[in-house]
């Protein structure tokens, strides 16, 4: 092991230059504009990870954006890890706030600015030189590494189950490690077991059948935007509990055990507000916000529109509102379910002059990772050696709907070793990733290989 750390080191400036390579490709996978960046991307990684000397490196088609495998085969005996990650990115807008442009990445400091540093180009790329460096050195890894990289991670995420389905028999491994996930803080490393899910769904309600003119309508004539404003700001009670009924039927409680873990994190409330402008949480009334945040569900609106947005004022009394509304999931909170469960309630409260549209968008279950394996006490060891202390074992409020996938269709469990932090600013303007991070989730994947080479050969294998 100390030759492919050593060798890391060594050749962490390339391993960064490298990266920024593979940051200027926008591939932004909700947009289908940027497409033919998004299939360049996988064809780029594709080859470097041919280069590598992977067994074998191939971009497989889809319906939407291409799917990326590689594998590398050390010896039949051994354990085999199979790692995931998503090289598609989110939209840099609004792209006025960037200091810099979202695909020239630039160092500042200790960070690199890029959309995609951290989520999760950064993150993904890091298995592939802890890769290179056992191929360099010892010209094979410790385990057998198969790699499944996607390219619609940012959008639902909607051809991959089909594909596991598909190539069950080629992803056969004894578990999955996946690096798209935040570490406590900086300096204080955790390992993620519990992710949240997700129903994401477009609502629209339509009333007159053209916009009108306010002053000789309004007043007689319901405005949907009125209307749809009014339903969305009914849909969380005095106690910030979600008033859709049925909606906190199946969610699986927290236990007291589970609470009392989470108190006992090092959470500094205050410095969390803090860092985005606020001054007071607003939680369900009787959780924390670390409870809040990432075990308990939520129901958000994502972005709403209609009528005039124009410069000035123009008196209208629109035809038609819509909103886009996020609801984050908990096991065992089935997508679907949800979704049927804010329809039902949304047609209730739909005024008799109005139409509602609802369309489900994207939905993935909530999951809880099992926490005693090999592999997680592999990850826990190799994490300790690099910042030498134990991570913290932590669930986050972000969704990786492939988690759950892996479980259902192959029965793996997923080791999530992250090493973002919520101040990286993924999903928004300037996001960067600590190069130190970089280095160190580098130094962790390779140490995670030899641990569970070892420790995993001892009992199943
Ligand atoms: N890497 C994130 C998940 C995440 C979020 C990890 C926050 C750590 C902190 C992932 O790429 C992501 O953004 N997931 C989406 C999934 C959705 C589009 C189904 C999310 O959580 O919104
Ligand atoms: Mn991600
Ligand atoms: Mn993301």
């Amino acid at each position: 092991m100390k030759k492919a750390l050593d060798y890391a080191a060594v050749k962490a400036s390339r391993f960064v230059d490298e990266l920024i390579e593979l940051l200027t490709l926008p591939s932004v996978s909700t947009d289908p504009a940027y497409a033919d960046k998004v299939e360049k991307t996988a064809a780029w990684l594709v080859d470097h990870l041919g280069a590598l000397g992977a067994t074998s490196a191939r971009l497989t088609a889809t319906q939407g954006h291409p799917i990326v495998t590689a594998h590398f085969q050390a010896g039949d005996a051994l354990p085999t890890v199979l790692v995931y990650g998503h090289y598609d990115v989110q939209p840099p807008d609004p792209l006025a706030l960037w200091e810099s442009p979202p695909f020239e990445p630039v160092i500042k400091g200790s960070q690199l600015y890029a959309r995609g540093s951290c989520d999760d180009k950064g993150q993904l790329f890091m298995h592939l030189k802890a890769l290179e460096a056992w191929m360099r050195t010892t010209g094979r890894p410790p385990v057998n590494v198969k790699l499944i990289l996607e390219g619609e991670e940012e959008c639902g995420s909607a051809s991959l189950p089909g594909f596991i389905e598909e190539h069950k028999e080629w992803l056969d491994a004894d578990v999955v490690i996946i690096s798209d996930t935040s570490m406590f803080a900086s300096g204080v490393p955790s390992i993620t077991y519990g992710l949240r899910g997700m129903t994401y769904v477009e609502v629209s309600l339509t009333g007159p059948d053209r916009d009108l003119h306010s002053g000789t309508y309004g007043g007689a004539i319901e405005n949907p935007i009125n209307a749809l404003a009014r339903m969305i700001g009914n849909m969380h009670d005095a106690d910030h509990r979600i008033t859709i009924d049925g909606f906190y039927d199946e969610v699986v409680a927290l236990t007291s055990a589970e609470r009392q873990e989470m108190a006992a994190l090092p959470f500094d409330v205050a410095a969390w507000l803090k860092e985005v402008g606020v001054s007071v949480s607003r939680t369900e009334r009787g959780y924390s916000e670390l409870e809040a945040a990432t075990a308990r569900p939520t129901l958000d609106c994502n972005g709403i529109w209609g009528g005039y947005i124009g410069e000035g004022a123009k008196t209208v009394l629109p035809s038609r509102a819509s909103a886009k509304i996020s609801m984050r999931l908990v096991p065992n909170q089935n997508p679907k379910d949800i979704a049927a469960k804010l329809q039902a309630w949304m047609e209730a409260k739909t005024p008799p002059t109005m139409r509602l549209d609802f369309r489900m968008i994207h939905g993935a279950e909530g999951v809880l990772v099992d926490t005693d394996s090999t592999a997680m006490a592999a990850a826990a060891k190799a994490v300790e050696g690099v910042y030498g202390c134990r991570p913290f074992l932590v669930r986050i409020g972000g969704s990786i709907p492939v988690v759950a996938d892996f479980k259902r269709i192959l029965g793996l469990d997923s080791v999530l070793m992250g090493f973002g932090l919520d101040s990286d600013a993924i999903h928004s303007p300037n996001e960067h990733f600590g190069l130190d991070r970089f280095a160190e989730g580098i130094e962790a994947i390779i140490r995670f290989h030899a641990l569970y080479a070892d420790m995993a050969g001892s009992d199943e294998h």
